[in-house]
């Protein structure tokens, strides 16, 4: 079956892509604009895995160039939109770049899923959409809070988008995985995360201070109520992440009577401090980080990971991948970024 992959030449999305031509016979189609990433990024899949990748360089938020690709794909059995804007500081600064080119491009996706009737639909939220909680780990059944930053409110939005129009068309299915914080890279080493300009993430800021690309990272915030007073995530390998999409894909296709539209959380259960991330890569790489504690970041939330139970008896999915597993995987492409 053909699968079209918005925001292929991406982090997740190339993984994604990696995971389904390794392990399905599904043909992929791909669209990316590029805002973020780079159409070298087809080359190195298709390294990895001997396949080839078409690909259209359009900006989603262009609905009649995004339905061209449509048109000329008339058997596209499922989508998964990956493509959005994911910078939580960025969309603080520039809260009217994230709602337009977040919630247009999905708009323009659900009608032409409609449009040319195409089945399933995968879509790429974010434990973002949580925002702060005093109960954890969050089930996918815990109350929205107010959200802390625009991306985290375009996450809450689409998800509702979805909900709501995937409901006026029986023919439709959907489901919005839920991501906590995707890391590492595929275990060849020749894919990763390839951060545009200065990286606002915490792994690729580790690595990249690690190899001298920058000169110190800095802890956003020692002082918050946790064990050792820094935030805590859920870390979560992205080629596990990659997996989940082909499971719930498939699950849609073979599934002709699940729900219409689910949402599951896709995190290890695990909750790690920015600390911990930090010894993890210490112990891996062999290697002590230059870091300091500085101020906390607007728009972070304390403490967020997990309860990953829904995601296991749904679509059978249970992460393989530890945070030292994580951290070498991103090391190791660090590395090698360095000498392309
Ligand atoms: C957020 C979203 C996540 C989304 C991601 C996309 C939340 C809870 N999570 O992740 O769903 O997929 O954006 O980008 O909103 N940190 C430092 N120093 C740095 C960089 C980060 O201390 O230089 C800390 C942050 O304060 C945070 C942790 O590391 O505690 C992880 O940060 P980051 O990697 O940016 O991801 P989130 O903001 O958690």
């Amino acid at each position: 079956m053909k699968i079209l992959i918005t925001g292929g030449a991406g982090y997740i999305g190339s993984h994604t892509i990696i995971e389904i031509l390794e392990n399905t016979n599904w043909e992929v189609i791909s669209i990316d604009n590029y805002s973020s990433s780079s159409e070298k990024t087809y080359q190195r899949i298709e390294k990895i895995t001997g396949k080839k990748v078409t690909y259209y360089n359009i900006d989603l938020t262009d609905l009649s160039l995004t339905e061209k690709v449509f048109a000329e794909n008339t058997d596209i059995a499922g989508i998964i939109h990956f493509a959005a804007f994911k910078s939580v500081p960025e969309s603080v600064e520039n809260p009217l770049m994230y709602y337009h080119n977040n919630l247009n491009s999905l708009i323009n996706i659900l009608k032409c899923q409609a449009k040319y009737n195409i089945p399933n639909l995968i879509f790429s939220s974010s434990c973002s959409v949580y925002g702060n909680l005093t109960e954890l780990p969050v089930t996918e059944t815990t109350p929205l809070n107010k959200p802390e930053s625009p991306y985290a409110y375009t996450k809450q939005i689409g998800e509702k988008m979805v909900d709501d129009f995937i409901k006026t068309n029986a023919n439709l299915k959907a489901i919005s995985l839920r991501y906590f914080n995707p890391v590492g890279a595929h275990k060849s080493g020749l894919n990763g995360e390839v951060p545009i300009a200065r990286p606002n993430n915490l792994v690729p800021y580790i690595t990249q201070t690690a190899i001298g690309k920058l000169e110190q990272l800095t802890v956003f915030g020692g002082d918050y109520a946790t064990n050792d007073g820094t935030c805590i995530r859920d870390y979560v390998h992205v080629c596990d992440i990659a997996s989940a999409h082909v499971k719930a894909l498939q699950k849609l296709v073979d599934d002709k009577n699940f729900e219409q539209h689910s949402i599951i959380n896709l995190g290890t259960g695990v909750g790690v401090s920015v600390l911990e991330a930090i010894k993890a890569f210490e112990k891996v790489s062999n290697q002590k980080l230059n870091y300091k504690i500085g101020p906390r970041r607007a728009g972070d939330v304390e403490a967020i990971y997990a309860n990953n139970t829904k995601a296991k008896e749904l679509i059978n999915w249970t992460p393989k991948f530890n945070i030292d597993e994580m951290m070498l995987s991103a090391w190791l492409w660090e590395q090698n970024l360095n000498k392309m």
